[in-house]
């Protein structure tokens, strides 16, 4: 899973990368960008840690993260995935989520994010998922970042109405 390139080294996260990894997080919050998930690193590691935990390493600083899920299409968390593919074709279907992906603005645009997110696709194509990932549509930058890298935006949309 390990990958080397250039000073960028990607690599599994462990433990005692706890902090500088809710250090990043933090640090993107605070800027009032906007987040695809609702509740920080900490929470979400705490409820879900994820199998597929990476790190990037530049110059053996911890500047980046990406958690994901690789599994069966019917049991991955997002409902928005199946909701019309009840067929069995679609019942062995692999998916891999990229749950949260952060690199730590002091280093952007070098390469980080584009790392971690081949890592991650090259862990999909060894167990033949299709990569989804879940974007606010207001989250421009990470957007343009996603469809820099072959994504496509999927058919569902979700819709709201206040009471
Ligand atoms: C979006 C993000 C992951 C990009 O990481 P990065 O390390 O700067 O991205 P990279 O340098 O690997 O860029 C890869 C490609 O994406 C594109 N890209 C990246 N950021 C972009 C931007 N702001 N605007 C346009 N294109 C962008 C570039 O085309 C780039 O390709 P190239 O440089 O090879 O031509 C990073 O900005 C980030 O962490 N943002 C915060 C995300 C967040 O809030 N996460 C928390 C919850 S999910």
């Amino acid at each position: 899973m390990a990958q080397n390139k250039g000073d960028i080294k990607i690599r599994r996260m462990v433990e005692g990368d706890l902090p500088r990894v809710n250090e990043i997080d933090r640090s993107l919050f605070s800027k009032g960008r906007v987040t695809t998930w609702p509740f920080s690193f900490e929470n979400y590691w705490v409820v879900y840690r994820p199998k597929l935990r990476l790190v990037a390493e530049l110059k053996g600083e911890v500047v980046g993260f990406l958690m994901g899920t690789i599994g069966k299409e019917e049991r991955s968390r997002s409902m928005l995935s199946h909701t019309f593919r009840v067929g069995p074709l679609y019942r062995g279907n692999q998916v891999g989520w990229i749950d949260m992906i952060g690199i730590h603005e002091d280093y952007w645009h070098r390469g980080i994010g584009r790392s971690l997110v081949e890592v991650f696709q090259n862990e999909c194509k060894r167990k033949n998922a299709r990569m989804r990932i879940n974007v606010r549509d207001n989250d421009k930058e990470l957007k343009k970042f996603l469809v820099g890298l072959g994504f496509a935006k999927s058919e569902i949309a979700t819709y709201r109405k206040q009471l």
